[in-house]
C-alpha cells in the first residue's frame, strides 16, 4: 500500500485521532518523494488491444517502469468506454500512485480525473489528450497536427504532384480522391485531419484533387473507434455512389493503418490493383506490421512512424517527474488546450515511411525485424 493510497485515507485517520502512518496523511499532500519504487503503483490505461500499436504502447511503458522497480497495473478495455472508466475507478481505489491513460473518449473521464485530483493522483495523458478536465497534469504524444501534414503530403507525392523535398512535381492531375478522419472523440484525430487538409486545400482549390464524392467535412469523413470494418464498409459505398460511372478513384487519406488495410480490401474487391486498375495512392498511420508489408509490396503506398518505445520513455519520465514531486519537463505549453486548460506536452517527431524507408527506419531501429516485414506477422 503507498503513502499516496494512505493519504485517500489521512481523513479517516485524522478523524480517530491517529497518527498516519510514517507521517503521511495529514492534510493529503499524497507526497511520493521519499518512496521505493517498490512501493509504488502507476495505472496505466489503454484503449484497445485490436491495434498493434497500443499493445506495442502498453508492453513499452510496464517493462520501462517495471526495471524501474516500480508496480504496474495495466490494463485495456476493448474499446468501450464504461470498462474504461470502470478500471481507471479501479486503479484510484487500489491506490494507484500515478496514472497514465491512453482514453477511448477523450471527454469520458472527468470523473474519474475528479477522483484522481481529489486522492492527488497525477494524470498524464498518454497519446490522445484528455478533453474538458481541468485534472489532466501532463500529455505525452507526437506533434499530431504533422501527423496529418505528413500523411497529406505523402498521399501529393504518391500521385506526383509533389516532389519529396517538397518541390512541386510533374503531375498536373485531377486526380480523384477520397477522404476519411478517424473516431470523432478522439482529439488526435481532428488534428490528423486539419494538418491534412491545410495541406491538400490548395490543390483542392486549384482543382489538381478532386473529392468526388463532396464529402469534405470531418463529420462526413470520420470512422468511429477507427474500426477497419467501418472504413472498409465506407470505401465500398463510395465506390458505388461516385465511382460507378467508370471514373477511378487516385488517392485516399487515410488516418490509421487499420483503416487503409479496410478501404484496400474494399478496393481490391472491386478489382483495383489487378488488372482492372492501379491501386489508389493509399495513406496509413502506426507502421503496423500487416500494412508495413503491403507497403513493401507496393500495395499501400505509405504510413507514418511514430516510435511508441520513445513515447512510452517519455511517459515514464514524466511519471518519475510526478513521483519526485517535480514537474516533467514540456516542450509545448500553447497547443493542447482541452477545453478547460492548456495542457503542458511533450511532443515527440513523426516520420514517414515509404516503401524505400522500412529497412533504414523500421527494422534497422529494431522495430520490426526483415522477417516480420516478409510475413506481414509480428513475433510477438
Ligand atoms: C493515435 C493513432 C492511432 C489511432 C487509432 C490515435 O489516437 O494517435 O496513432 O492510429 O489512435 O488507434
Amino acid at each position: 500500500m503507498s503513502k499516496r493510497f494512505l493519504a485517500v485515507l489521512g481523513a479517516t485517520v485524522l478523524a480517530l485521532g491517529l497518527t498516519a502512518c510514517g507521517g503521511e496523511g495529514a492534510g493529503g499532500g499524497g507526497d511520493t518523494s521519499a518512496e521505493k519504487p517498490a512501493d509504488l503503483t502507476i495505472g496505466v490505461a489503454m484503449p484497445t488491444q485490436t491495434s498493434e500499436r497500443w499493445i506495442a504502447d502498453g508492453n513499452s511503458v510496464k517493462q520501462k517502469l517495471e526495471a524501474k522497480g516500480y508496480k504496474v497495473d495495466l490494463q485495456y478495455a476493448g474499446d468501450d468506454i464504461p470498462t474504461q472508466s470502470q478500471q481507471v475507478d479501479q486503479m484510484i481505489t487500489q491506490g494507484a500512485d500515478v496514472l497514465i491513460i491512453a482514453a477511448i473518449d477523450g471527454t469520458a473521464l472527468s470523473g474519474q480525473l475528479q477522483a484522481a485530483a481529489d486522492a492527488k493522483i497525477p494524470v498524464i495523458a498518454y497519446d490522445r489528450l484528455i478533453r474538458e478536465s481541468p485534472n489532466v497534469d501532463f500529455y505525452v504524444s507526437f506533434d499530431n497536427y504533422k501527423v496529418g501534414v505528413a500523411q497529406a503530403t505523402a498521399l501529393l507525392v504518391g500521385l506526383g504532384l509533389q516532389n519529396k523535398d517538397g518541390s512541386k512535381g510533374t503531375a498536373k492531375g485531377p486526380f480523384n480522391i477520397e477522404l476519411f478522419a478517424g473516431s470523432l472523440d478522439d482529439n488526435n484525430a481532428h488534428f490528423f485531419f486539419d494538418g491534412a487538409m491545410d495541406t491538400l486545400k490548395p490543390f483542392i482549390d486549384d482543382k489538381s484533387l478532386r473529392v468526388k464524392s463532396g464529402q469534405t467535412s470531418i463529420e462526413q469523413v470520420a470512422i468511429l473507434r477507427w474500426q477497419q470494418e467501418t472504413a472498409q464498409k465506407r470505401m465500398e459505398d463510395l465506390l458505388t455512389s461516385s465511382y460507378n460511372d467508370g471514373t477511378k478513384v487516385q488517392g485516399v487519406l487515410s488516418p490509421y493503418d487499420g483503416l487503409s488495410r479496410g478501404i484496400i480490401t474494399a478496393l481490391q474487391n472491386a478489382g483495383y490493383g489487378g488488372s482492372g486498375a492501379k491501386m489508389p495512392v493509399v495513406t496509413g498511420q502506426d507502421a503496423e506490421i500487416a500494412s508495413v508489408k503491403l507497403i513493401n509490396d507496393g500495395v499501400q503506398h505509405s504510413t507514418i512512424f511514430k516510435d511508441t518505445r520513445l513515447l512510452a520513455e517519455q511517459a515514464v519520465i514524466a511519471a518519475e517527474a510526478f513521483l519526485q514531486e517535480k514537474e516533467p519537463q514540456a516542450n509545448d505549453t500553447k497547443t493542447y488546450d482541452n477545453g478547460v486548460k492548456v495542457v503542458p506536452s511533450n511532443l515527440l517527431p513523426v516520420q514517414t515511411v515509404y516503401k524505400d524507408d522500412i529497412k533504414p527506419v523500421l527494422v534497422d531501429s529494431g522495430y520490426w525485424t526483415a522477417e516480420e516485414v516478409a510475413s506481414g506477422q509480428a513475433k510477438g
